[in-house]
Parts: structure tokens; C-alpha cells; sequence
């Protein structure tokens, strides 16, 4: 079966990383993670490395060397998409426009309901009672591409760390169902993603 291949641009603890990887090795899902690239040492960097995936720390460069540097890994591998997966670093807008389409980023709102950092501690002090994620194509303007899925659940504790479980728990399961769609959809142009059940879930709606 043809596959894309994938890269995972990570910063931080990993789980969506490792919900890739996990779908990935299904047999039917249409990528192939060839490549993760990390800013920082991090959860997320020794994780890749003990699923034996090429694994480059790209650290302390400004954001015009890191991409330069990653675009020839990227190309090296032949990547046909990027997924942003808790990576902390801004990607300028040529950068973009050189991978126009084909990054995709997961962001802790339901946007355009907040975008930027600190989306939890938002909620909160908004006093919400509910809360989600969106995964959504990367354009040049912050957090505000095309919207390709989502992920909403009710608050059920105030507690931060409770909070940040139940996202991540939701977004596990939004983000490789959102890319295997995307690669059917967008890349391969077939309408194979039709004959996929969708994921239903206990107290949340993930709608993608
Ligand atoms: C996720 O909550 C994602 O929405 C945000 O960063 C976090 C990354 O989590 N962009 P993980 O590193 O995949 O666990």
C-alpha cells in the first residue's frame, strides 16, 4: 500500500507522538513516520529515539537556521507532511509557503477560540465548561489555518493537571484520525477515508 511519509515536529512530552506512532503501525493507515525533529532535549526527543525513528535535535539556532536545517532533512527523507505535535517554536511564513499544505499543527482550543499559549489557564479564568482541541492546516498567521478537526469535552475539574489529561486523552485520539483523512483526502485524492468508522468516545465529541 502507497504511504506518506510523515515528520513530527515535537518539544514537549510526547503523547501525541506516541498515538502516531501507534496508528502508524496499523497495516491499513496510509503514512509512515520517517522522520521527528526536535528544538530541545525532551520527553517527546528520548521517546522517538527508543522507537528507533531518525531522530535530529535541530537546538539553539535561530528560527532561519533551524528551518533551513530542517528543510533538508525533510527533503533528504522525502516527507510529504510535517505534524506539528507540541512543538514550541513559531515557523516563519516562507517556511510555510515552501510546505504550503502540508503542515499540520494541533492546538489545545477549540479555536479561533484562543489561540497563542496558555489555552488551559484561559479557560479557567474564563470560567468555560468546556474545552477541546483543534487540528488545523498551518498558515503564515498564528493558530488560524483551515480547520480540519476538533475535540470537546465538558470540564469536569479545575484542576490544570486534571485538564491537561483530559485534552491530551482526546487529542490521542483526534490526531491520527485527522491525518489519516487528510492523506486520503488531500494527498492521495481517493475517497478510501469513507469506508473508516469514526471514533466515538465517551464524554466528548470529536468531529473531524
Ligand atoms: C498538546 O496539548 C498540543 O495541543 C499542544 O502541545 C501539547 C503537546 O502534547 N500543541 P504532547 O507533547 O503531544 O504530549
Amino acid at each position: 500500500m502507497n504511504k506518506a511519509n510523515l515528520s513530527i515536529f515535537a518539544s514537549g512530552a510526547g503523547t501525541n507522538l506516541l498515538a502516531i506512532h501507534k496508528a502508524s503501525m496499523e497495516k491499513d493507515f496510509p503514512g509512515r513516520l520517517k522522520l521527528v525533529i526536535c528544538n530541545k532535549i525532551c520527553p517527546a526527543f528520548e521517546l522517538s529515539k527508543s522507537l528507533n525513528y531518525e531522530t535530529k535535535l535541530i537546538s539553539n539556532l535561530d528560527i532561519k537556521k533551524f528551518e533551513l536545517t530542517a528543510h533538508k532533512e525533510l527533503i533528504k527523507k522525502k516527507v510529504d507532511l510535517i505534524c506539528l505535535a507540541g512543538f514550541m517554536r513559531v515557523l516563519s511564513p516562507k517556511f510555510v509557503s515552501k510546505w504550503k499544505n502540508k503542515i499540520l499543527n494541533i492546538h489545545p482550543s477549540i479555536l479561533p477560540l484562543f489561540p497563542g499559549l496558555n489555552t488551559h489557564e484561559k479557560i479557567l479564568s474564563n470560567g468555560l465548561k468546556i474545552h477541546g482541541s483543534t487540528v488545523h492546516i498551518v498558515n503564515e498567521k498564528l493558530d488560524s489555518g483551515k480547520i480540519l478537526g476538533q475535540s470537546a469535552f465538558a470540564i469536569k475539574s479545575n484542576d490544570l493537571d486534571i485538564l491537561i489529561d483530559d485534552i491530551k486523552k482526546y487529542e490521542n485520539l483526534l490526531y491520527p484520525e485527522v491525518i489519516r483523512k487528510y492523506i486520503w483526502t488531500f494527498l492521495f485524492k481517493e475517497d478510501k477515508f469513507l469506508k473508516y468508522k469514526k471514533i466515538h468516545v465517551d464524554n466528548a465529541v470529536l468531529s473531524y
